[in-house]
């Protein structure tokens, strides 16, 4: 029997023909009229002021980290259970993660334990929306406004996901987009930076375009581009926001997809997980991304035991993030705040169910059966 992939990615119809249109002018570099109208897209399904697209989503959390005004020298806030470049970003900027303790009942950083992590050096707190389920962003919100912190949304995994306060990313000072091929919406290898407001406008142009004001040359508002500050070359080319483009188009059909998957294992394990002390994934108000299924299991030894013999039937089920704070570099780097007793935990008795637009109904049953033989 054929393997059921973890994760494969979504195909669009206009991809093709988009890339071929990219290749047949003299238009491949960053910035042309695909640029545009997936950036335009971006805004319409987030709400967000700008929209820049990025090579990737680790490039996006570079330039929201220095964006924020992280120094060397300064503490950014963020949770443990994420993945390396929310980590790396800080680093790259000579500063240092602090890592949180997370809620397991979301896998979101523990909002209740930031305020202890905060010290004199403490700049920014970079929260990250596990699997698209809102970080208590009221919360996190109000403890910033009171200790004069910015605010970054890693929302890699959220693309889209609406809350009464708006949409993720672009609820803080800058929200990141990855469209990684394991992302929802994808292009290969890319990202966004979203702004709520206009405020970051303009030096985030700056250091998108290896620290030069050619933004505003193309626009026709000053003669001639010039080096004006710190940047680096963050655009991506035309043919991967070609792709992007036909993806965003297909974004509800995408969503229907997964939404599809999420729904029928929930509905179908419902009963199995609670008569085996297993618990799932229960994103409070059912908002989330259908990103990710998780379940945790009684013990990391079943965990693993689960998984490998998931595995030997073909149906390839994972874990997620090592916890950052025990990671090599996270420990050279970083700096855990308190217990993380919450994310180890979770961490070791984590598994997640293969979940991609375009899974058949056979595909999802022989899921269900092989985690329950399990
Ligand atoms: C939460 C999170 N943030 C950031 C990234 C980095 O995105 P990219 O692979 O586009 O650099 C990932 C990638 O998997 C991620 O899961």
């Amino acid at each position: 029997m054929d393997p059921i992939l973890f994760s494969r990615p979504f195909h669009s119809p206009a991809e093709i023909e988009n890339v071929a249109a990219v290749l047949a002018t003299d238009h491949v570099h960053g910035d042309g009229p695909f640029t545009a109208s997936a950036s335009a897209r971006l805004r319409d399904l987030t709400g967000a002021a700008h929209a820049l697209l990025t090579k990737s989503g680790t490039h996006a959390l570079e330039m929201a980290v220095r964006l924020v005004g992280v120094r060397p020298g300064d503490e950014v806030i963020m949770p443990s259970f994420t993945f390396s470049s929310g980590a790396t970003a800080i680093v790259a900027a000579g500063a240092t993660p602090v890592f949180v303790d997370m809620d397991p009942a979301t896998g979101n950083i523990a909002v209740d334990q930031i305020e202890a992590a905060i010290t004199t050096r403490t700049r920014a707190i970079e929260v990250m929306h596990y699997g698209g389920v809102p970080v208590d962003m009221a919360g996190v919100l109000a403890l910033a406004a009171s200790h004069n912190l910015r605010v970054i949304e890693d929302n890699a995994h959220g693309l889209g996901v609406a809350t009464p306060a708006g949409v993720l990313g672009t609820l803080g000072d800058v929200g990141i987009q990855s469209f990684h091929d394991t992302k929802n919406v994808h292009c290969g290898e890319g990202g966004a930076v979203l702004f709520g407001t206009d405020a970051l406008t303009e030096p985030a142009e700056v250091m998108r375009e290896k620290g030069t004001n050619r933004s505003k040359f193309l626009r026709g508002q000053v003669d001639k581009y010039t080096w004006v500050d710190w940047g680096s070359s963050y655009l991506p080319s035309e043919l991967n926001a070609a792709v992007l483009d036909a993806q965003l188009a297909s974004f509800d059909t995408i969503q229907a997809g997964r939404f599809g998957v999420w729904n029928a294992y929930r509905d179908e394990l419902a009963e199995w997980a609670s008569a085996n002390d297993v618990v799932l994934m229960d994103p409070p108000g059912g908002v989330h991304a259908a990103h990710v299924f998780w379940l945790l299991l009684p013990s990391p030894a079943r965990r693993d035991e689960v998984l490998e013999r998931m595995r030997a039937e073909g149906v390839q089920a994972t874990f997620h993030y090592v916890p950052l704070h025990s990671s090599p570099a996270g420990m050279t780097y970083g700096r855990a705040s308190g217990a993380m007793k919450n994310t180890d935990d979770f961490a070791a008795r984590q598994l997640r169910l293969p979940l991609w637009a375009g899974m058949s109904e056979a595909d999802i049953a022989r899921v269900i059966a092989t985690l329950k033989k399990a």
